[in-house]
């Protein structure tokens, strides 16, 4: 999409199902991750996360965009200020729309990850990209959260003072399960972002998800994007999969 249609409101609702569905590219290298793009012709977004950008870097990501794709860069950045300010300036010059990065960074790390997204962006002549708070990983069992880390507050509640220290100190977008969107959303109202994985469409493979909700479900509930991999990535026809996602959502 030309970068004049970009706004700083990336997470609107938007009446197009396909607009919805952001396709996680859980490959390994550049081929593999660009072939799966070919693939599925009418994909808007991509996840590029640690793995692919680990392997492929920058140069992958300015692909994808060449290609006229989104790209939400999945790299969960949590650093000191500076380096946090760093990372989201390259990632937004990137053109990454959106960006992950934890919260437990804390507000001062959060704030000026914000400021230098805006400021990168707009150094590139970009919209504002939509930085994303990640709370507590949904691979956490809650009795080895407390026991390992230590943190008092049950799990729910501990995630839900992140997403509002995110909110707080400007960030416009979160990374929740599908469980936790209804809350979240209650809280925090649109245009705050919430994003989810761990989305299966009816009758899929949950394979190692286990807290999981239909696409349909998962809007309903409040959530902004959904992030799918496997159930279209892994199909025998990705496009097929990736249109049956669409139509459970028009
Ligand atoms: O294949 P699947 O649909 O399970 O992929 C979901 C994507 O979302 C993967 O890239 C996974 O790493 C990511 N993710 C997740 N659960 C989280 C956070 C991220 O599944 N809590």
């Amino acid at each position: 999409m030309a970068d004049a249609e970009r706004t700083t409101t990336a997470m609107e609702p938007t009446l197009d199902p396909a607009e919805w569905i952001i396709l996680a590219l859980d490959r390994g290298d550049a081929e593999a991750a660009l072939a799966l793009v070919a693939a599925v012709p009418e994909l808007r977004w991509v996840k590029v996360g640690l793995e692919l950008f680990t392997a492929a870097g920058p140069a992958v990501v300015r692909e994808l965009r060449r290609r006229g794709l989104r790209v939400f860069l999945d790299l969960k950045f949590h650093d000191i200020p500076a380096t946090m300010a760093g990372a989201c300036r390259s990632a937004a010059r990137l053109g990454a729309e959106l960006i992950t990065v934890h919260a437990c960074a804390g507000s001062e790390a959060l704030a000026a990850a914000q400021a230098a997204a805006e400021e990168g962006a707009a150094e590139e002549g970009l919209g504002a990209p939509t930085l994303l708070a990640v709370t507590v990983l949904t691979s956490w069992d809650p009795d080895r959260f407390h026991r390992e880390l230590a943190i008092e507050p049950p799990l729910e509640t501990y995630a839900g003072q992140l997403a509002a220290l995110a909110a707080a100190a400007g960030l416009n977008g979160a990374v929740c399960s599908p469980l936790e969107v209804a809350r979240l959303r209650a809280a925090l109202p649109r245009p705050f972002a919430l994003v989810t994985p761990g989305i299966r469409p009816a009758g899929s493979d949950t394979a190692d998800q286990r807290r999981v909700m239909t696409p349909a479900e998962a809007v309903a509930a409040g959530a902004s994007r959904l992030v799918i991999g496997r159930p279209i990535s892994g199909a025998a026809d990705p496009a097929a999969a990736f249109a049956a996602c669409c139509a459970e959502l028009g």
